[in-house]
């Protein structure tokens, strides 16, 4: 059946919020809640210079695949991988686990999102009774069933306004102006962190790696984290592609990106580390490490309500950018396929959203504590199945795809698209995505569903 020419499509303005717009999909609590916890409960340094090495070897190149892709047909993932191979139309499939995995993704991300959206409430509620904010105050938010499910919906209902506003008039204008306050507000807590007497260890554990601490676990998790942190192997990217302008060189851009994310991570660190070794804390704080050591340690310094609040509305800024493109994926879907008006298709993508996300949230308290799936409670079982089983098998199927089914010479024109790139860029994408990103990826895969080691 012949497509239906689409309705004029929306799409980024410029290359530069093209970039603010991809930065602001990487950007999220993957740098600042994931990233940290993960470094802190993997040996420091020798993880940092393993998720450089695999976002390196393995994510850029897929972001460069995934864009390509979604330049070259301009359309949403679903129809994107319908078509890129002729005569195989089952790898819409790849489109089809993305629309799951994003609202998959979507359930505990809300959920995390929304206890970061009252902390901004709560530290500024602290800073001006002065009564500090304590682990139980976090135990009584996440076991709450009212309060954690209202801040989920109000999270919602912001990236629904955001992504109801249109790709250039919402996404692009929103990430564009939150991108530098991000930056602000980061350089603002580093500079708080690392004036404190005895930064300097938090420092030295970032950045001076014990090699001894490598093992395949830390290797294997570090890449997991990679295509979490830039938002790969779920559509996102391939959608994000269907709106790049021509002008934007995708090698240059998706480095840039890579870049900007990690220095993101990094100050994040910096951030966190410093302030935790010079208050005698120790790293390794699990996925508790936002909520309850951020405040703890800040507490203890002069101004420190003031700049856990500026923490939580860094965080809060971040996740914006993350949710709205999770959103973008089955909105993008919804508009062509079911030729809903734009802000029709958030509210109805929302509103699913909401159904997954809310029991999610729930099974953090009474409510639906007890309820186990595959020995695990619904955040959880969420959390797992989309990062370590869907988008680790989609970047596995968008290399089998960019690496051996699509020409070699689309990617290339898509790559030096109105430039002229330098052959080894084609060159360099070519091998990591068809011999060494597939390999990588199959590790991640077999070790997170336990069969492999480690
Ligand atoms: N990259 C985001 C983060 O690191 O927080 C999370 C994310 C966003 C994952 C969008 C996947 C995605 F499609």
């Amino acid at each position: 059946m012949p497509e239906p020419t689409p309705t004029k499509r929306d799409a980024f303005g410029s290359s530069l919020g093209a970039f603010a717009a991809t930065l602001g999909s990487a950007v999220g609590l993957g740098n600042i809640w994931k990233f940290p916890y993960l470094t802190g409960s993997n040996g420091g340094a020798a993880f940092v210079l393993t998720y450089l090495l695999a976002v390196a070897l393995a994510a850029l190149p897929v972001m460069v695949v995934e864009h390509a892709i979604g330049r070259h047909l301009r359309v949403d993932a679903v129809q994107a991988y319908a078509r890129i191979v002729p005569r195989q139309r089952f790898w819409a499939a790849i489109g089809w686990a993305g629309l799951a995995s994003s609202l998959l993704i979507m359930a505990f991300y809300t959920d995390v999102a929304g206890w970061v959206l009252a902390y901004v409430f709560k530290s500024l509620g602290a800073f001006v009774s002065g009564a500090p904010l304590t682990p139980a105050t976090f135990q009584a938010l996440v076991g709450g069933t009212w309060e954690p499910v209202l801040w989920q919906l109000a999270v919602l209902t912001i990236t629904v306004g955001v992504v109801a506003a249109g790709v250039s008039g919402g996404i692009e204008k929103v990430t564009k102006t939150l991108m530098p306050l991000l930056l602000l507000l980061l350089l603002a807590c580093d500079v708080r962190a690392l004036t404190l007497p005895g930064a300097s260890a938090g420092v030295a554990y970032l950045f001076t790696p014990d090699l001894s601490k490598l093992s395949s676990a830390v290797l294997l998790s570090a890449l997991g984290l990679a295509f979490f942190k830039l938002s790969l192997g779920m559509g996102t990217m391939t959608t994000y592609g269907s709106y790049l302008p021509d002008d934007t060189r995708l090698v240059p851009n998706a480095t840039r990106v890579a870049l900007a994310d990690t220095l993101v991570s990094l100050l994040a660190g910096l951030a966190i580390f410093p302030a935790v070794f010079a208050l005698g804390d120790t790293p390794a704080g699990g996925p508790g490490l936002l909520f309850v050591t951020i405040p703890r340690v800040f507490a203890q310094m002069p101004g420190g309500e003031l700049f856990t609040a500026l923490f939580f509305v860094l965080a809060a800024v971040a996740t914006l950018g993350a949710m709205v493109s999770l959103m973008e994926v089955p909105v993008a879907w919804l508009i062509r396929s079911a030729r809903l008006r734009r802000p029709t298709a958030a509210l109805l993508t929302a509103l699913f959203m909401a159904v997954l996300g809310i029991p999610a949230t729930l099974s953090q308290g009474p409510a639906l504590s007890h309820l186990r799936v595959l020995g695990r409670d619904l955040f959880s079982l969420f959390d797992f199945v989309s990062s370590n089983v869907l988008l680790p098998l989609g970047g596995l199927a968008v290399t089998v795809v960019g690496g051996w089914l699509v020409p070699r010479a689309v990617l290339r024109d898509e790559m030096s698209k109105g430039h002229g790139e330098p052959a080894w860029y084609d060159a360099g994408v070519h091998v990591l995505v068809r011999y060494v990103t597939p390999v990588l990826i199959l590790l991640i895969l077999l070790h997170s569903l336990g069969l492999l080691g480690g």
